[in-house]
């Protein structure tokens, strides 16, 4: 046949793309967004600070803050018409499908942004366009998300609120009960702004992976980060923050976590929030995960099901099923306890995942289309069909 071609199931050990965004060493437990640890930048930095990091490679001074700041707070209006949209689902719709619907829907607002309708080469080369549609989805993704919320608990929608800082008015928009009452809880803005900067990027992940599959077709940023959401929505990406609180419900409780990691090791059932195709070792975002859960639960009350998964962490440990497959916890396992914590549905919790990776999509995304030699993704395949044979009319087939 034509030429051996590696073949690389997955892209377990296949780099098809240079990138100079993030750094993870797996086997070390390291994460860098441009350089600086995330340990670093959960403590130090904001959600939206470590947006600009992650998409314009340095951190801004303060003149470049305050304007990134401000074009993304002045983009959280969502077009009416799409709100009205986003009422047409039934109110039991997963969020994750009203967020997708929403994404890709967005993209027929903004039409100087898709290149089939636009000269392509204004679209590629036009950094002004592609910053128009950064602050755009960076400013609308919380507003999409609380509208199907809001839809969901049969409640209006709240206006986005331009003075707040984008993770509480985030919050406002998911919970205000009544006109301008409503201020969030500094403690529980500073935990979920700690819990975006976790989850911003993370290099080639499945669903930054398929950010940057679809862009290469130079379809509008809207579509891509429709797709790139369908693959977060997945249980053994993004989607598994929700499956591990089925799982730990399902458990129960700690005297239970022996006989379900039997239940594990036999392969009947997944650790859920457990194993990284690149971290060997303890995924240094659930070592932060775990401390903010401490603090979020001082104001929101002790989450009991954080026995359970301590107890099941400890035994899975101590279990060489695990050590020898090198699993540990993941950003997943304990960030569903404090969403559940401060009171979003188990189903919502992709949603919170999805609004911050945004932001690395977007990094990737904008990388992408600033590479001279950027070609459209087309991987080959090992074809193992039939050979050549010839038509048999249908009289004539037994
Ligand atoms: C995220 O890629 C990213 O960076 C993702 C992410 C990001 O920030 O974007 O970090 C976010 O998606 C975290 C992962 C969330 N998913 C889950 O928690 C679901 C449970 N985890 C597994 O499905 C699995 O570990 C994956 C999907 C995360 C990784 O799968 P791989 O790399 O394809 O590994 P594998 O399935 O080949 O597993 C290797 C071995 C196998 O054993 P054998 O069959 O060869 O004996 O480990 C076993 C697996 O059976 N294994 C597990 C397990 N994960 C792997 N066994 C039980 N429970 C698990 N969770």
């Amino acid at each position: 046949g034509p030429g051996l071609r590696l073949y690389d199931p997955g892209f377990q050990n296949t780099a098809v793309a240079q990138s100079r965004i993030t750094f993870i060493d797996g086997d070390a437990g390291i994460l860098q967004y441009r350089g600086y640890d995330i340990e670093d930048l959960a403590e130090k930095s904001n959600f939206i600070e470590v947006s600009y990091l992650l998409i314009y490679g340095e951190l801004p001074n303060k003149a470049q803050y305050s304007q990134f700041h401000h074009e993304i707070m002045h983009h959280t209006f969502v077009h009416l018409q799409l709100a009205e949209l986003m009422k047409s689902f039934n109110y039991d719709a997963h969020p994750m499908g009203m967020f997708i619907s929403g994404m890709s829907a967005m993209s027929t607002f903004h039409p100087e942004a898709n290149p089939a309708l636009v000269n392509n080469d204004m679209y590629v080369e036009d950094p002004r366009v592609r910053n128009k549609q950064i602050f755009r989805l960076l400013g609308k993704s919380p507003t999409l998300a609380a509208y199907a919320y809001r839809h969901r608990i049969g409640r209006p929608y709240n206006q986005p609120r331009n003075d707040l800082s984008y993770t509480a008015n985030f919050l406002y928009m998911m919970d205000r009960l009544s006109e301008d009452e409503y201020e969030p809880h500094p403690v529980l803005v500073k935990a979920l702004d700690i819990l975006f900067i976790l989850h911003a990027d993370h290099e080639l992940n499945c669903s930054t992976a398929a950010m940057r599959h679809i862009g290469s077709s130079h379809v509008d940023p809207y579509s891509a980060v429709a797709g790139a959401s369908a693959a977060l929505y997945g249980p053994l990406h993004g989607g598994a923050n929700e499956a591990v609180l089925r799982m730990l419900e399902g458990i129960g409780s700690v005297a239970n976590v022996i006989p379900f990691l039997e239940q594990v090791k036999n392969r009947e059932k997944k650790l859920m929030g457990f194993g990284h195709r690149v971290y060997k070792n303890y995924d240094p975002r659930a070592r932060i995960i775990r401390r903010v859960a401490y603090e979020v639960f001082e104001v929101c009350g002790r989450e009991p099901l954080i026995e359970v998964a301590i107890a099941l962490e400890k035994a899975a440990l101590a279990d060489d099923f695990f050590v020898q497959r090198k699993l540990y916890p993941n950003v997943d396992f304990y960030s569903g306890l404090i969403y559940k914590a401060m009171g979003f549905p188990t189903d919502f919790f992709p949603v919170l995942f999805a609004i911050p990776r945004v932001a690395g999509w977007l990094a990737h995304w904008k990388e992408a289309c600033e590479d001279p030699k950027g070609k459209i993704w087309r991987p080959r395949q090992i074809y193992l069909g039939e050979g050549k044979r010839s038509y048999v009319p249908l009289d004539h087939r037994s």
